[in-house]
């Protein structure tokens, strides 16, 4: 009888009188690492990439020698064109760090790759070993990357787009002279 008196009377004890004591180091702390986190991503903005879209060529440029129909056109405009030419339309949320580099890296890694605003720089070997590598991203869905899908809903890509993508794509293949 007494063990069991004792027994109950102990967690209540402890929920009134520590619980306030404990709660209050607990709270200030959160506040602490919340506090922190934001000084943290605010000194962040200021190391930020600086993010560029340096100047289209015309002669370079993918109108030079590509025969761009409307239709294929739009889809590389809405789609690809933020990551592999010189006309990225880089989004509000583009311009605070982190999110900055990792959009950055994608775009610098992106034109690396493929670059439609320095297609003429190629030559026609590259051009067209890239519309065939444009074919196969576009036929197993690679491209363009999750993550910016979900950012840019209005790049996924539906059956019929890539349909055009995949078919333009072979169409200029066989039109680059070697
Ligand atoms: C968010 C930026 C982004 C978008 C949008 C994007 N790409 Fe890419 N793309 C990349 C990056 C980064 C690479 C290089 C790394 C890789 O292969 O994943 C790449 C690589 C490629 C390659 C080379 C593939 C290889 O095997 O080396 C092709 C071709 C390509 N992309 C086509 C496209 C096409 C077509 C679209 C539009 C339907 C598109 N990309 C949209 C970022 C992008």
């Amino acid at each position: 009888m007494t063990n069991q008196s004792s027994f109950q009377f102990i967690p209540v004890a402890r929920a009134s009188t520590d619980s306030p004591a404990k709660n209050k180091p607990a709270s200030r702390k959160r506040w602490w690492i919340i506090g922190s986190a934001a000084a943290v991503l605010i000194l962040l903005q200021f190391f930020g990439p600086t993010l560029e879209n340096p100047a289209v060529d015309p002669l370079l440029a993918n109108e030079a020698s590509l025969q761009l129909p409307t239709d294929a056109r739009h889809v590389l405009h809405t789609a690809c064109m933020d990551c592999h030419s010189h006309t990225t339309e880089w989004p509000w949320f583009a311009h605070i760090a982190p999110i900055s580099w990792i959009a950055a890296h994608n775009v610098d890694e992106g034109r690396e790759h493929l670059n439609f605003s320095r297609w003429g720089s190629y030559t026609p070997k590259q051009q067209k070993k890239l519309l065939d590598e444009i074919s196969t991203v576009v036929r197993h869905d690679r491209m363009p990357p999750t993550l910016h899908k979900l950012a840019h809903p209005s790049a996924r890509l539906s059956t019929n787009e890539r349909f055009v993508l995949y078919f333009w794509a072979r169409g200029q293949m066989s039109r680059v002279r070697e």
